[in-house]
């Protein structure tokens, strides 16, 4: 800058002509109408109104001038740079204007083209609820446990307290697998396929060191014809505890955690008493419509289509453990003792689901897994 100077000729300061000025200015409105893009512009918006730039330079001399050339000088730069911004102004939101018109076109999606990609498929949700279930109980202490498919009759029915000739054999629907016909074969192999995941039970307890804690999730097998509520082959989920002083308290309060984890808040569950070989006492366990939470019992004008207006969702089986499994398992009943409770994985996602037909879930159309979606 240069120095005040009371004899200053503001004609003599060369950078104040108004030609240049004018000049200035020009060179600046060419830039800025020559800026085919906004980065364009933002070079031209540094190099003529920049703190470098040949306008700001010369808005600086301003200062050195003598008091009454100031004005003069300061309103021909002043409107140079006015001029300048505005037309920086304008092409900006022009450019802006072209961009985003150009961005609607060329990042347009066409939803008519065909798809071509490989479809990814999608986990089964019995897989998904199954592990889900299993994720729990886990987090609560518990082991995952496996049996086979193709069970000894003993597991399957014998150490669980199932007399040799009880006809609770045949209302389990029993698949028997074929043995060796002819002299020393009878035809009875003494297998079957596993009509329930409680022979796990009695596995886990003769593998296992006490206390127990596991759940066994698996497919289980059942003479049924395949319709839209039965299939010959199905999944459990079988849960067994055995510990020093576990009660049907214990059993209850582990019911109704399960149910709030999977349903959400305010679930419960409710126990009638039933039979079962291998508990005592033995219950079926219902679980509160998560959908109608009861409000539809006895209110016709709200019907529940989950649970048929009963207000109670049928789960399965259950009870503490009889104390003759844990005898035939090595167990002292006198020390130890536990629950189990055993339901069925389809039957829960349907009505978690809206599922109208078993069919749909064993099936494996992938039209019926994929709107599941991935979840792990
Ligand atoms: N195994 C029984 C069934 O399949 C269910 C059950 C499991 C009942 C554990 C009591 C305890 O019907």
């Amino acid at each position: 800058m240069s120095a005040p100077n009371k004899s200053y000729d503001p004609v003599e300061v060369e950078a104040l002509k108004p030609e240049e000025i004018e000049r200035m200015r020009d060179a600046a409105l060419a830039a800025v109408a020559a800026a085919t893009d906004l980065d364009a512009l933002a070079h031209a918006k540094t190099a003529h109104t920049g703190g470098a730039s040949p306008l700001a330079l010369a808005n600086r001399e301003i200062g050195a001038l003598p008091p009454q050339a100031k004005a003069e000088a300061g309103k021909r730069v002043g409107q140079a740079r006015g001029a300048v911004n505005k037309a920086l102004a304008a092409r900006q939101s022009e450019l802006e204007a072209e961009r985003d018109a150009r961005v609607l076109v060329e990042e347009a999606v066409d939803v008519t083209l065909p798809y071509d990609r490989r479809p990814a498929g999608a986990r089964h949700p019995l897989t998904t609820l199954s592990e889900r279930i299993e994720d729990i109980f886990v987090a609560m202490g518990y082991e995952v446990a496996e049996g086979p498919e193709v069970e000894s009759e003993w597991f399957n029915f014998d150490a669980l307290n199932f007399p040799p000739d009880h006809p609770a054999r045949e209302t389990q629907d029993t698949f028997f697998v074929e043995g060796p016909e002819g002299p020393g074969g009878s035809g009875e192999s003494g297998v079957v396929l596993r009509t329930h995941t409680s022979p796990v039970q009695i596995r886990a307890l003769l593998e296992r060191e006490l206390p127990v804690y596991v759940i066994a999730p698996g497919r289980v097998y059942r003479s049924d014809e395949l319709d839209a509520t039965h299939t010959p082959v199905f999944a459990q989920v079988e849960l067994l505890a055995v510990d020093e002083g576990l009660t049907m308290a214990d059993l209850k309060g582990t019911l109704d955690h399960m149910v709030v984890s999977l349903f959400g808040e305010g679930m419960t569950t409710r126990l009638r008493p039933n039979h079962f070989p291998f508990t005592e006492p033995s219950a079926e366990m219902d679980m509160l419509c998560y959908v109608c939470r009861g409000d539809s019992v006895g209110n016709p004008d709200r019907p529940c289509r989950t649970c048929s207006s009963e207000g109670w969702i049928e789960l399965g089986g259950c009870g503490v453990v009889n104390p003759r499994v844990l005898t035939a398992c090595g167990v002292d009943p006198e020390k130890y003792s536990g629950f189990a409770f055993g339901f069925g994985i389809e039957r829960m996602l349907m009505f978690r689901h809206s599922v109208e037909d078993m069919r749909d879930i064993v099936e494996g159309d992938v039209r019926f897994t994929l709107p599941f979606g991935m979840e792990i």
